[in-house]
């Protein structure tokens, strides 16, 4: 089988460039291979490698900086994975692309499903739905994977910004009213990747039947205070930390560009339950990742 990844520096992508090899042979693209806001440059690419499989793990992921760059957040989010949907129809190939929590404005109290109401509160919100859109007008055998609180444990992720924060200050201030459910990106490759190789003797036809909207996530709810809270308690070098305090906060206290929703959590068992697997709990994830 022959796999296209797009975005493979990004968190999810660099996970899924050491998944996928168990799969077929991946060409696995970042930036400097191929720059998303040229679609036409996509449709070649695409045309020329004829993959099996395309797997979009790639976005414009500052949701504040979405804001003032709205032509681009709106090519990268939109625009890009409705060429990239086209060209897997045309090419008979499964396309495989992730969404957001963000297309929901946060006003639930229950654990969203496929089937609520989407309301984007900010422009990334809002360029990942017209993503989502152009896939269903475009797509044939898609997956569109609604995930949320992506982290990862390298780079610049919350992860690693909590733990960053704790060995300079004695409090950290971290806002409790925002409540959703952190997924590992290592999980999210290795599930969506057990999810294909189960369905690989007809991954076409089966993910043409199964097409369409699921929610991904690590399982679980839980604020980004409660959260922070736990990365502290995992850190395997605690010693170094020189935090005291940690303060829950409002996010009305820290003003950004963008709004956010306050409640964004996924009800998963739509996934579950289609796929036949299970989405391990949010803190058994963070617990085995911050052993390694
Ligand atoms: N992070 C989250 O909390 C979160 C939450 C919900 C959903 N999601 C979704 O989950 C998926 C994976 O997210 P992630 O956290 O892994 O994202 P990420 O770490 O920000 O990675 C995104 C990748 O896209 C690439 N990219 C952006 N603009 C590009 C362009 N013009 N041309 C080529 N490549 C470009 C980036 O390249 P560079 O490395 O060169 O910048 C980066 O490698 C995305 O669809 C995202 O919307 C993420």
């Amino acid at each position: 089988m022959k796999i296209v990844l797009f975005g493979k520096n990004g968190q999810l992508g660099w996970e899924f460039q050491r998944i996928l090899a168990k799969l077929g042979e991946v060409i696995a693209l970042g930036r400097n291979d191929l720059d998303l806001s040229d679609l036409r440059a996509i449709q070649t690419t695409l045309g020329d490698l004829k993959p099996h499989l395309i797997i979009n793990a790639s976005a414009y992921t500052d949701v504040d900086l979405a804001e003032s760059e709205v032509e681009t957040a709106m090519r990268i989010n939109a625009l890009a994975p409705g060429v990239m949907a086209e060209m897997a129809r045309k090419l008979g190939s499964v396309f495989i692309h992730y969404s957001t929590d963000y297309v929901f404005d946060g006003k639930s109290d229950m654990p969203y499903t496929e089937n609520d109401q989407v309301n984007p509160l900010n422009t990334y919100g809002k360029s990942k739905l017209m993503g989502e859109e152009n896939i269903r007008e475009a797509g044939d055998a898609y997956l569109i994977l609604r995930t949320s609180w992506v982290y990862s444990l390298r780079g610049n992720s919350f992860v690693n910004k909590v733990l960053g924060w704790a060995r300079k200050n004695e409090t950290l201030r971290i806002v409790s009213d925002q409540i959703s459910n952190p997924t590992w990106a290592r999980m999210l490759a290795e599930i969506t990747s057990l999810m294909l190789a189960r369905t690989s003797p007809n991954l076409f036809e089966t993910i043409r039947e199964s097409h369409g909207i699921y929610h991904v996530a690590g399982s679980g709810q839980t604020s980004r205070y409660e959260w922070a809270k736990q990365i502290l308690a995992n850190d395997p070098y605690r010693s170094e930390q020189v935090v005291r305090h940690i303060e829950p906060v409002f996010s009305k206290d820290f003003p950004a560009p963008a709004v956010r929703p306050l409640f964004s959590a996924l009800d998963c068992s739509r996934f579950e339950a289609t796929f036949g697997l299970r989405l391990p709990g949010w803190s058994d994830t963070l617990q085995l990742g911050m052993a390694e």
